[in-house]
C-alpha cells in the first residue's frame, strides 16, 4: 500500500495530470529551499539582464523534493523552451548530439539521473557545456573524420539522487551546485494547502498539518497523501478535509506517524532485530532489506538520520533509542 506514495512510476493517468497541475511554475510559487531560490534569483536575473544563457545548474537530492519542478521553473523564468531527457536515455553519442543541435538560443536542457550518463556521452558533454562546441565523428575506421559544430548557448540543468556518483570533471562544469533538503512540516503544510486549493478541496489547518507531518519531508508524498485523504473525504464524509477526516483516512491507509514507507521500516526492523542494534555495515544492511547500498545511502538513510532513527558511525549503522521504540511498536 505504502510504496505508491514514494514511487514516481506508480500512478495513474489522472493522478499524473493532476500532479503536473500541482507543479509550481514560478520561483515565487516554489515553497521552501530558500537558499537555492535566493541563488537562482540572482543567477537567473543576471543572465536575463545580460541576455545570456544562465550558468549550468546541478540539483542533487532524494526523490520527490522538486528537482524536475525546479528545472521547469528555470526555463519559465528565463522565458525559454525546456527540453527533457535522462542519463539512461542517452545511450550513444548520437543521442546527445541530436538533442544538442536542436536547442534554441538560451534554451534549458534538463538531464534527469545525470549520474547514469555513459562515459562516451559524458565526454561529448564537456565541450558542449564549456564552449558550446560539439565534436562528432563521422564514418568508421581510417576514413573517419571529426566535425566540429557550434551550438546555441544553452543552460544544462542536471538532476541526481546520487551526488557521490557524479565525476569530478562533470561536477566542475556546473556553475551552481545545489543540494535540495527535506522540507519542514510548516513548509509541507503550505504545499498541502496550496495543492488543496488547486484541486478545489476544502481543508482545515490541522488537517493540512496532519498530512504534512506524515509526508517524510517530501512534497511528492504530501500531494499523494492529500489525494488519498480527499478520496476518503468524498466517499466517507462530505468531501471536506477536517482534522477528524484526515486522521481517520491516514489511519485507514496505514500511514504511520512519521510517514515512513515499507523500506524505511524494513531497515529499522533489520537494524534492531536482525543485527541487535548494530553496528552493521551498509552493504550488509542493504542485503538484509533487498536494496542496493547506494539506494539506502541516498534515498532512505538521509531522512532516517535527520530524524534520529539511525546513527552513522565509523564502524557502521547503529540503532538509537528512537529506532528501538519504532521497531518495537506494532
Ligand atoms: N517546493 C515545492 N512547492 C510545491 N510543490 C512542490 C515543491 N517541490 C515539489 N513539489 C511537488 O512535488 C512533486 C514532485 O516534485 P518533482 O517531480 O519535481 O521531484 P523530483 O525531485 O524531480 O523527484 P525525482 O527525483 O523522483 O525525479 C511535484 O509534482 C510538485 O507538485
Ligand atoms: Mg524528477
Amino acid at each position: 500500500m505504502r510504496e505508491e506514495f514514494l514511487d514516481p512510476g506508480l500512478h495513474h493517468d489522472r493522478e499524473a495530470s493532476e500532479e503536473a497541475g500541482l507543479r509550481p511554475r514560478e520561483l515565487d510559487e516554489f515553497v521552501g529551499q530558500q537558499e537555492l531560490k535566493n541563488h537562482l534569483d540572482i543567477v537567473l536575473g543576471a543572465a536575463r539582464q545580460r541576455g545570456e544563457a544562465a550558468d549550468h545548474i546541478l540539483l542533487a537530492g532524494p526523490p520527490g523534493l522538486g528537482k524536475t519542478t525546479m528545472a521547469g521553473i528555470v526555463a519559465a523564468e528565463m522565458g525559454v523552451a525546456l527540453h527533457v531527457t535522462s542519463g539512461p536515455a542517452l545511450e550513444r553519442a548520437g543521442d546527445l548530439a541530436a538533442i544538442l543541435t536542436k536547442l534554441g538560443h538560451r534554451d534549458v536542457l534538463f538531464i534527469d539521473e545525470i549520474h547514469r550518463l555513459s562515459r562516451v556521452v559524458e565526454e561529448i558533454l564537456y565541450p558542449a557545456m564549456e564552449d558550446f562546441q560539439l565534436d562528432i565523428v563521422v564514418g568508421k575506421g581510417p576514413a573517419a573524420s571529426s566535425i566540429r559544430l557550434t551550438l546555441q548557448p544553452f543552460t544544462l540543468v542536471g538532476a541526481t539522487t546520487r551526488t557521490g556518483m557524479i565525476t569530478g570533471p562533470l561536477r566542475d562544469r556546473f556553475g551552481l551546485v545545489a543540494r535540495l533538503e527535506y522540507y519542514s512540516t510548516l513548509e509541507l503544510e503550505r504545499i498541502v494547502t496550496r495543492a488543496a486549493s488547486i484541486l478545489g478541496v476544502s481543508i482545515d489547518a490541522t488537517g493540512a498539518s496532519e498530512i504534512a507531518r506524515r509526508s517524510r519531508g517530501t512534497p511528492r508524498i504530501a500531494n499523494r497523501l492529500l489525494r488519498r485523504v480527499r478520496d476518503f473525504a468524498e466517499v466517507r464524509a462530505d468531501g471536506r478535509i477536517t482534522t477528524g477526516v484526515a486522521l481517520e483516512a491516514l489511519e485507514l491507509f496505514g500511514v504511520d506517524e512519521l510517514g515512513l514507507d515499507k523500506v524505511d521500516r524494513a531497515i529499522l526492523k533489520a537494524l534492531c532485530s536482525q543485527f541487535s542494534g548494530g553496528p552493521v555495515g551498509l552493504s550488509t544492511l542493504a542485503i538484509a532489506v533487498g536494496e542496493q547500498p547506494e539506494t539506502i545511502e541516498d534515498v532512505y538513510e538521509p531522512f532516517l538520520i535527520q530524524n534520529g532513527l539511525i546513527q552513522r558511525t565509523p564502524r557502521g549503522r547503529v540503532a538509537t533509542d528512537a529506532s528501538w521504540r519504532y521497531a518495537e511498536s506494532p
